[in-house]
């Protein structure tokens, strides 16, 4: 099963990720993740996204579809994905097309997790990060259930991201709606996109996600 979760900086998609990933045994690819991943490690790629990262734009599309294509035909992918973060413009929504078709893959769900702009800048200020294992969690709505103890690895040291500041969230909300948000009507005339109330809780939201992956079978 491969999937897009798609919404606005903040909706939940990285957290949904991580419980679908555990749930059903797919692979979350996270282009956030990639791009963060080369800035750490100062690759050439890295090298040329760190300012429009740090900014809240978005990185052109010509590198983000040769990573995301590049990264699908690694094994772990065969067994399903989940895409976060990925696709964030048509043209990019357009070419993931092309390249599933081309791999003899396809895709089977596009879920929007909808949530009011006035909630995000508080869910993407108080994030933080397992700098051990990248466990998400939340000052005030998913705090380690031991003060500066991760639940998942025991971790004691956890990190903020660069760009998870007001101002550039403000860029980051208004790239979303200038540039993702017109791909919605992409995949509902492909009669794909299902819509989830990313208001509700994090459990809430979970089995809204598993209702529409089990085809309306709750577990
Ligand atoms: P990326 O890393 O993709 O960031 P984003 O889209 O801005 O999304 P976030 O990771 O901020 O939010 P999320 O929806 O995953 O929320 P989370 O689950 O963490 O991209 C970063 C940058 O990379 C971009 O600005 C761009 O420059 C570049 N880039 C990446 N992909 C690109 C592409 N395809 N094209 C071009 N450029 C690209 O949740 C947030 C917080 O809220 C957490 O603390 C969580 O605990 C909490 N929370 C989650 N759900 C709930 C809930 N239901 N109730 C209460 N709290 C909740």
């Amino acid at each position: 099963m491969n999937l897009i979760l798609l919404g606005p900086p903040g909706a939940g998609k990285g957290t949904q990720a991580q419980r679908i990933e555990k749930s059903y045994g797919l692979v979350q690819l996270s282009t956030g993740d990639m791009l963060r991943g080369a800035v750490a490690a100062q690759t050439e790629i890295g090298r040329q996204v760190k300012r429009i990262m740090d900014a809240g734009e978005l990185v052109p599309d010509t590198t983000i579809i040769e990573m995301i294509s590049e990264r699908i035909d690694h094994a772990d992918c065969a067994q399903g994905f989940i895409l976060d973060g990925f696709p964030r413009t048509t043209p990019q929504a357009e070419a993931l097309d092309v390249m599933l078709e081309k791999k003899g893959m396809e895709l089977n769900h596009v879920i929007e997790i909808s949530v009011n702009d006035e909630l995000l800048v508080e869910r993407i200020t108080g994030r933080f990060t397992c700098a051990k294992c990248g466990a998400g969690y939340h000052d005030k709505f998913q705090k380690t259930a031991v003060d500066g103890v991760c639940d998942n690895c025991g971790g004691t040291e956890f990190s903020r991201r660069a760009d998870d500041t007001e101002k550039v969230i403000r860029t980051r909300l208004q790239a979303y709606h200038a540039q993702t948000a017109p791909i919605l009507p992409y995949y509902q005339e492909k009669s794909r996109l299902r819509q989830v109330d990313g208001m509700a809780s994090i459990d809430e939201v979970e089995q809204q996600i598993a209702a529409v992956l089990d085809g309306g079978a709750r577990p």
